[in-house]
């Protein structure tokens, strides 16, 4: 596993009409884990789909794409990019049942953020009401059931970051990673430092969250 990676930042597609700003992971993080961790015909899971990006990326490799989103506009949004409609579907990560998921060998997906300041629920989309702690809490049920979608022997990557704010630092990566850890069915196989090759007018630009780096977390599914 390598610990260190330098990627083009881009996406081979644009945010649908309508949404600005909104983060999605680069189509090339995607491409380098499913190639490495998943063989053609092998189920690769997004249970935060967001635009579908993990979705897109596997089924043009071969993959088997499946995935759960909250938000109905991108459902159909990623419906629209896929060749199979049934690859995704409108489900909440905290309440899915795993059974109705096939075996996967990868989840590849980055959770909704939160900082420690933020008093909204990212598990709605930011409209109800949440702690940092209960997020924390909520993260670990999450990925339990995650957990029990894939197959023993198979990996579990979380595209973070730390989340560096007027307010200060949340070290997000560190708590996703101490959370995550909680999940008896996920042991906890390190971390992938990520940049990203700017063009040289870019230079010293900060990728998201105010920093010019993020992580990619890996846990295998033990029995
Ligand atoms: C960081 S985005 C994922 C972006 C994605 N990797 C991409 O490249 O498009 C997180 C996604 O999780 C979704 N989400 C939030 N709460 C959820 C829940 N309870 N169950 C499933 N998805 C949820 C959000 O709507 C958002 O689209």
């Amino acid at each position: 596993m390598d610990t260190y990676l330098s990627l083009p930042y881009g996406h081979d597609t644009p945010l649908p009409e309508g949404y600005v700003d909104e983060v999605r992971t680069p189509d090339a993080l995607v491409e380098r884990f499913v190639r490495e961790r998943t063989d053609p015909g092998d189920a690769v899971f997004d249970p935060f789909a967001g635009f579908g990006t993990t979705l897109a990326v596997a089924e043009r490799l071969g993959r088997e794409p499946h995935g759960l989103e909250y938000e109905p506009d991108r459902v159909r949004r990623i419906v629209d990019r896929l060749a199979d409609p049934e690859a995704v579907r409108h489900a909440d990560a905290l309440r899915f049942d795993p059974d109705t998921v096939p075996a996967c060998v990868l989840c590849f997906t980055s959770p909704p953020f939160m900082t420690e300041g933020m008093a909204s629920n990212p598990f709605e989309n930011y409209a109800g009401e949440s702690t940092y702690d209960d997020y924390l809490a909520d993260i670990e049920t999450a990925f339990g059931r995650v957990a029990d979608a894939v197959t023993p022997g198979g990996w579990v990557v979380l595209d973070v970051s730390n989340l560096r704010t007027d307010e200060g630092v949340t070290t997000l990566a560190w708590d996703l990673a101490d959370a995550v850890s909680g999940v008896d069915a996920l042991s906890f196989a390190g971390e992938t430092v990520v940049t990203w090759e700017r063009p040289p007018d870019h230079e010293g630009e900060n990728y998201q969250y105010g920093y010019d780096h993020s992580y990619c977390l890996s846990f295998e599914r033990v029995a």
